[in-house]
């Protein structure tokens, strides 16, 4: 018998949500997905082929035109995951800020959502998943079992994000990193397709001052609550 379930876990960016689904998955043996790494890895591929101008304005029928040259798989190495493109590991690449400049406006192409939304589909088919992003709990998988809604101040995210950038080498300031979340925030609530929005039956979860050990345990009852129902 299948008792597994599915979890979606959505949020505002740098809200955590990526350390808690990756921590919950490993430690209750489901499998996770980065559905933000897919929109990145898109968005990536665009910039390799010119498929964006200086100013960040994605030319929408090239890319739509490239979607099915566009393979996306994830690979565990040493407990970590790695998001590949075309057979090529392009993890570190894809966290880049200039890629976390561009890929706003990338999501909001409908047609790039609902093939990425597809993929994310046939990830989830046998349950087991715990997948993070914007509209998982909405869009994706809107019968999923447990659904998380992850929230913290912009200020609280921005931390953790230039603190995150600051320990892979990169040189991006704070004030940087700060207008970049505002922006993102602004761009994923007032997208047409699929905006960022809590799911009526999500439970909605404030970190802003939670520990990571905190954040864990609250998770795992979460999912404890969701499996005995
Ligand atoms: O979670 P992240 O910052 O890596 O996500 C990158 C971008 O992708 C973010 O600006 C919003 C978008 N995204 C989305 O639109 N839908 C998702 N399910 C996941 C991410």
């Amino acid at each position: 018998m299948n008792n597994k379930i599915t979890i979606a876990i959505d949020g505002y960016s740098s809200s955590g949500k990526s350390t808690m689904a990756k921590r919950l998955a490993a430690e209750i043996g489901y499998r996770y997905i980065d559905s933000g790494a897919m929109y990145r890895a898109v968005t990536l591929f665009a910039m390799q082929h010119n498929m964006i101008s200086q100013s960040g304005t994605p030319d929408k029928d090239k890319i739509i035109a490239a979607l099915p040259d566009i393979k996306i798989n994830f690979q565990i190495q040493d407990g970590t995951q790695s998001t590949i493109l075309n057979g090529v590991n392009v993890e570190k690449e894809i966290r880049q800020m200039a890629v976390s400049n561009n890929v706003s406006p990338v999501a909001a192409i409908p047609e790039v959502r609902h093939c990425l939304v597809a993929m994310q589909q046939a990830f989830g088919k046998e349950k087991g998943i715990v997948m993070d992003g914007r509209d998982i709990g909405t869009t994706v998988f809107p019968n999923a079992e447990l659904k998380i809604f992850v929230k913290a101040s912009a200020e609280t995210r921005a931390q953790r994000r230039f603190k995150e950038l600051i320990e892979k080498g990169s040189r991006a300031s704070y004030a940087e990193v700060l207008a970049n979340v505002v922006h993102r925030d602004h761009l994923d609530e007032t997208r047409e397709e699929s905006p960022l929005r809590q799911a009526e039956d999500a439970i909605l979860l404030d970190n802003s001052n939670m520990s990571l050990e905190e954040q864990n345990a609250w998770m795992l009852e979460r999912y404890k609550e969701a499996c005995s129902k």
